[in-house]
């Protein structure tokens, strides 16, 4: 096992004022996880900070986290927000259907999608890209936000980028290990 002796330290990159659209903020988001997880093993803390980082630059979250494929069922793993739901069984909610579909979900409001989990009762749109390894879901990202439709076709392709650049950065196996 590759041994770390320099300790790695990544400054605090704070989102973009008031003034940036979409674009940029998810190119400084995208910047900033490539940084934190650069030449990192260790899984968890890689799944930790991008967590954080995505919670800090997008705006209008009130939850943004990984769940884990862990024996056929999607179990907590990494985030920000208020506590969650713990397990999610295959198929159910949005981030159930990411994983039976295989793709990403954009739900303007939760409210309508049937099944949806609702964690934290404030959340009124979400979005949940699968995270897939040889054709198998190992994991979902998950994002909510308090605003109706907070998410659109360039937070989906954006969120999508991001978790393509962390896929080849985490130990999935040690990660959706019971
Ligand atoms: N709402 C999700 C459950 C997870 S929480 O939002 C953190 C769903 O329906 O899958």
């Amino acid at each position: 096992m590759t041994q770390h002796t320099e300790p790695r330290e990544v400054d605090y990159v704070a989102p973009l004022g008031a003034g940036a659209d979409k674009t940029e903020r998810y190119l400084e988001l995208r910047r900033y996880v490539l940084a934190l997880t650069d030449g990192e093993p260790d899984w968890l803390a890689n799944l930790a900070n991008v967590a954080s980082a995505v919670y800090d630059h997008v705006p209008g979250l009130n939850w943004a986290g990984f769940y884990l494929m862990k024996g056929g069922e999607l179990v907590l793993g990494p985030f920000q927000g208020r506590p969650a739901c713990v397990r999610i069984a295959s198929g159910r909610g949005v981030c159930g259907a990411a994983v039976a579909e295989r793709r990403t979900q954009v739900v303007p409001d939760v409210q309508a999608f049937p099944g949806h989990i609702a964690c934290d009762a404030r959340s009124r749109s979400e979005i949940v890209v699968p995270v897939m390894v040889a054709g198998e879901v190992v994991a979902v990202l998950d994002l909510d936000s308090a605003q109706l439709a907070n998410f659109d076709i360039e937070d989906r392709r954006a969120l999508e980028t991001i978790v393509n650049d962390i896929v080849g950065r985490v130990d999935w196996v040690a990660a959706t290990r019971n």
